[in-house]
C-alpha cells in the first residue's frame, strides 16, 4: 500500500530553517503552495515516508546542494517559449535598443539557457548579436554549467522550430547549430558574448546599466513580497527606459513599484522603466 505523504506549516518551517542552515539555501521568499508540493516530491523521491525520515536525510547531507536546488526550484524551460514575446521584441523593442553602442541583457533565471539562446538568433539575424551582451544568472550552478555548453536534445530542438518561424524567425533553425548522436551543439557564435553567473534573485544585488531584463517564469514561485523586491532590484539595475520582460502568469501591475514602470504590451508582460 502506498504511503500517502503530507507535511504541515511547522514542517515546511523546518524546512526552510534546515536548508538555510546545512546548505546556505534561503527558500523563505518561496510560495507556500508550490514549496510544499516540491518538497513532498522530493520526499517521495528520496523514499522518506515522513517528515521526521526527511529531516533526518537532509541532516546527513545525504543531498548535495545543487541536487536540493535542482528538486526544489522548477527548471523547465524551451526556445522560443511564448514566442509572440520574441516575435514583439523583434518587431518593436530591438529597434530600440538598436540606439545604444553596447546592448546589456540580463536574463534572470535563466535555466539551462534555451531563452538566451533564442535572443541571440534574433539579435543575430538583426545585426545586433556582435555588441549584445546577455547576462545569464540562475541561482543554480549545475543548470548554468549546462547553458554554457549549449547542447542540447536533438528531437527537443526540432520542436522549437515551428515556434523560430513564429518569432519572426529568418533563416532554418538547423542553420544554427550542428547535430551528432542525436544531440546538438549550437553555433560557439551565439554564446561568444554570454557571461554566466551564479546569482540568488532573493538576496542577490543589482547588475548596472541593463537596457532589458528578461525574469520569466521565475516570478511565479516566488511569495509577493519576495517579488516586489526582486522588481525593486530589477529597476535598480535597468538604464532609464530599460525594459523588463516577465513571463506570462507573472505581472508588475499589482506592485509597489509600477508607478515607476510604463506597460508597453499588459498582454506579453513587457514593461519599461519610466525614468
Ligand atoms: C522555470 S525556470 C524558467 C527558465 C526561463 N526563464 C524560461 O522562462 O524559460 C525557473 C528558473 O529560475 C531559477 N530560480 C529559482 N529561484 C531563483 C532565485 N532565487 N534566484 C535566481 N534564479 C532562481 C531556477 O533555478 C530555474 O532555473
Amino acid at each position: 500500500m502506498e504511503v500517502v505523504l503530507e507535511i504541515s506549516k511547522n514542517d515546511l518551517e523546518d524546512f526552510i530553517e534546515l536548508s538555510n542552515k546545512l546548505y546556505g539555501i534561503d527558500f523563505s521568499g518561496y510560495a507556500q503552495e508550490s514549496l510544499r508540493r516540491r518538497v513532498l516530491r522530493l520526499m517521495k523521491l528520496k523514499s522518506c515516508d515522513s517528515f521526521m525520515a526527511f529531516k533526518y536525510f537532509l541532516t546527513n547531507q545525504s543531498i548535495s546542494e545543487d541536487e536540493l536546488l535542482i528538486e526544489i526550484t522548477v527548471n523547465t524551460t524551451e526556445m522560443f517559449r511564448d514566442y509572440e514575446v520574441f516575435k514583439f521584441l523583434g518587431d518593436e523593442v530591438f529597434g530600440l535598443l538598436e540606439t545604444y553602442p553596447r546592448i546589456n541583457i540580463w536574463h534572470a533565471g535563466c535555466s539551462t539557457g534555451q531563452e538566451p539562446m533564442s535572443l541571440a538568433i534574433l539579435l543575430k539575424e538583426q545585426g545586433l548579436l556582435q555588441r549584445s551582451v546577455q547576462y545569464c544568472t540562475d541561482i543554480n550552478a549545475e543548470v548554468l554549467n549546462h547553458a554554457k555548453k549549449g547542447i542540447y536534445d536533438l528531437k527537443e530542438v526540432k520542436e522549437y522550430s515551428t515556434n523560430y518561424i513564429k518569432s519572426g524567425g529568418a533563416l532554418s533553425l538547423s542553420d544554427y547549430y550542428v547535430a551528432n548522436y542525436g544531440k546538438v551543439k549550437m553555433n560557439k557564435e551565439l554564446s561568444k558574448n554570454m557571461v554566466f553567473t551564479k546569482h540568488n534573485l532573493v538576496n542577490g544585488s543589482s547588475f548596472n546599466q541593463m537596457h532589458m531584463i528578461m525574469c520569466r517564469n521565475v516570478f511565479i514561485y516566488l511569495t509577493t513580497e519576495q517579488q516586489n523586491k526582486v522588481l525593486r532590484l530589477f529597476l535598480d539595475s535597468l538604464v532609464p527606459k530599460g525594459y523588463l520582460v516577465l513571463g506570462a502568469k507573472e505581472s508588475a501591475i499589482f506592485s509597489p513599484v509600477l508607478d515607476e514602470l510604463e506597460v508597453i504590451n499588459g498582454k506579453l508582460k513587457i514593461y519599461r522603466k519610466k525614468r
